[in-house]
């Protein structure tokens, strides 16, 4: 699981833009800064944004790669360090410390075994009364994704708005339904295509 992570990310120098994502900002703009948990936070572009607007983050990566380019952007950026705490650690086994105003997951989607389910429950149960999960992933495969090695493309399966929400297990009575659709998305693939794309986003509120 780490190695090929790994392998993603040594690709390139850098794989990601460092820009937030769209429905994080349209999201977390009508919210009370408080603390925020990124989940699979990449090289940090949610993370970042998050910190300059208030939030006291953790933002938790299987990568160590991604998570240095992280650390590296928000130094950069001047952000004060005690402002994020950065974990690499895998999410199958990683255990929330504490309880979270927000918790986001953003793609979290591997093409490799992984307990997709029980991690965000697990995200579910770290949400502080009044606070918010935010699950945004992919409605499917982009035109340009062909299979890699090692990945088992035929068989992912991407939940859409209402599965992701049943998946969750949530404790009837305790949670608000603020969105639960698809986007679609414009996006740029790796030779320059163009495509739209769809987006399942869920954002869950607890009561
Ligand atoms: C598609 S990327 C999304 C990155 C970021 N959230 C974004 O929106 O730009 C998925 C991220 O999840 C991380 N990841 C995958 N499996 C993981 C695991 N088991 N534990 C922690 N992070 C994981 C990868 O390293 C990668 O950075």
């Amino acid at each position: 699981m780490t190695e090929f992570w790994e392998d993603r990310y040594a690709e390139k120098e850098q794989i990601w833009s460092g820009e937030p994502n769209s429905i994080l900002v349209e999201v977390v703009s009508a919210l009370t800064p408080g603390r925020a948990l990124d989940l699979g936070c990449g090289e940090g572009g949610d993370a970042v944004w998050l910190a300059e607007r208030g939030w006291r983050v953790t933002g938790v990566d299987i990568s160590a790669t991604a998570v240095g380019r992280a650390a590296a952007m928000a130094k950069d950026r001047g952000v004060p360090q005690d402002d994020i705490t950065w974990v690499t650690a895998d999410l199958a086994t990683w255990q929330p410390a504490g309880s979270y105003d927000l918790v986001s997951a953003f793609y979290m989607h591997s093409p490799i075994e992984f307990p997709r389910d029980a991690v965000l429950r697990r995200a579910a149960e770290a949400v502080a009364p009044e606070g918010h999960l935010l699950i945004v992933g992919h409605a499917g495969f982009p035109p340009w994704a062909h299979a890699r090695e090692g990945h088992e493309h035929d068989e992912h399966h991407f939940p859409g708005p209402g599965e992701q929400i049943d998946s969750l297990a949530l404790r009837a009575g305790e949670w608000d339904t603020v969105l639960a659709e698809r986007r679609r998305r414009e996006v740029t693939g790796p030779e320059g295509q163009r495509a739209d794309i769809d987006d399942v986003v869920v954002l869950m509120r607890r009561r």
